[in-house]
């Protein structure tokens, strides 16, 4: 009987959570007016770029006609998403030329990880800009911004926030790949299991401080089926029976995703408990990605194994835009394909603009969601 009523109190608490969710979709639309992101490559806007290596053509050829830090043909998620409010594309922190933060900064740097790094970039291929890194650079822009707003000499205050902008801004954090990237070329699959609760906990650790620095709104990304991705599939030859899933990616590697993304939903889960001013939504970023790989002939789009811009034949790899110069004195070049809106793996590793417009109708109406709520209602805790 005890059990009996631990079911029904269940169904109960699903349908009250559920009333919620729909009686918030009657709620007025949120009016951020500014759009923090945090992350990796899948929605930097520019970091690296600025700081360490300029991203070259053609990243940016079909929507920006221009490379504009981006690691891809066109727009990221993160820029459907400010497109979705009647924001601008967001301005990497780290760029000091023709920025505005009016309407918020993107910290997101290519290669970062959750956890902190101590190694150069040269030695472990990550970004020095952890997660940890781009809190502390909100901080400071957070309090430089104060700052200005009161020095009555300072000329540029229209390209800061106002200071009741960030308790009312949307917190956008798309992390973790690299984590799991860099834990399957640097130790076991097993030991990297076992880190996966550290990698959490930093991540908290981050919402946490954000929330004691004020935000309120968090739009938290899973990570993507890393086993799908094409650069990785290259280097596989003969893999035994098993080893890839029914699509062609590996199984072991989406697992590992699985698995993280069970425990960033839990955390978020324990962080709705702890902070209890935050609406934090939980965005199922890997089953858009994983939804369109296994549909992409229904979809319009050829497989994910395809890479639309880099060299891969006979053994000759050339990134996206590289050269290699070859002993007989010619070159390769990593051209893009003819017509990139036909691709999901724009480099092997980063999506096209067409996927990406894809994930991001999946994303916006709360398709992906925990609580199934659309961006546009994300302030709302239910
Ligand atoms: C970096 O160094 C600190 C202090 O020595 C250590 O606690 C941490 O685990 C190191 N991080 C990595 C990613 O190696
Ligand atoms: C140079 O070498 C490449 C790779 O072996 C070959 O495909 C190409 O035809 C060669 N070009 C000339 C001009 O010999
Ligand atoms: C969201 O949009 C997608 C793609 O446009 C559509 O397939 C889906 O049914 C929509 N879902 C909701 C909850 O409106």
């Amino acid at each position: 009987m005890g059990f009996a009523r631990v079911i029904f109190s269940g169904i109960l608490i699903l349908l009250i959570l559920n009333a919620d969710a729909v009686k918030v979709k009657d709620l007025p639309p949120c009016k951020f007016k500014a759009i923090y992101n945090f992350g990796d490559s899948n929605s930097d806007t520019g970091a690296i770029s600025a700081a360490i290596f300029p991203r070259q053509w053609p990243n940016g050829e079909t929507f920006f006609h221009k490379p504009v830090g981006r690691l891809g043909d066109g727009r990221l998620m993160i820029d459907f998403i400010a497109d979705r409010f009647g924001l601008p594309f967001l301005s990497s922190y780290l760029d000091s030329i023709g920025s505005s933060f009016r309407q918020g900064a993107n910290f997101a740097a290519g290669g970062s990880t959750i956890v902190p790094q101590n190694k150069t970039i040269a030695e472990s291929g990550l970004s020095p800009f952890a997660l940890n890194v781009q809190v502390f650079q909100y901080n400071q822009f957070k309090a430089r911004t104060a700052d200005l707003l009161k020095d009555k000499k300072y000329s540029c205050k229209n390209h800061l926030p106002k200071p009741k902008d960030f308790p009312e801004a949307l917190y956008v954090i798309d992390i973790g790949q690299n984590d799991i990237a860099y834990g399957l070329r640097s130790v076991s699959e097993a030991q990297l299991l076992a880190s996966l609760p550290y990698i959490i906990s930093q991540f908290a650790i981050q919402v946490q401080n954000l929330y004691a620095q004020g935000a309120r709104t968090f739009w938290i990304h899973n990570t993507g089926p890393i086993g799908c991705l094409a650069s990785t599939l290259l280097s596989i030859k003969n893999p035994p029976p098993g080893f890839l899933d029914e699509y062609g990616c590996v199984k072991s590697q989406n697992d590992i995703a699985k698995e993280f993304n069970r425990q960033l939903k839990n955390i978020v889960i324990k962080l709705r408990a702890d902070l209890p001013q935050a609406a934090i939504t939980y965005v199922d970023i890997y089953a858009a990605k994983y939804g369109l790989i296994s549909n992409a002939k229904q979809q319009g789009f050829v497989e994910v194994q395809k890479i639309c811009c880099g060299y891969h034949k006979n053994g000759i790899d050339v990134g996206c835009g590289g050269i290699l110069p070859l002993p007989n004195g010619t070159q390769v070049y990593g051209a893009a394909c003819e017509d990139p809106s036909l691709y999901i793996s724009w480099d092997g590793v980063h999506y096209t603009d067409a996927a990406n417009h894809w994930f991001a109708n999946l994303l916006i109406n709360g398709s992906l969601s925990d609580p199934p709520i659309p961006i546009t209602h994300a302030c709302y805790r239910t």
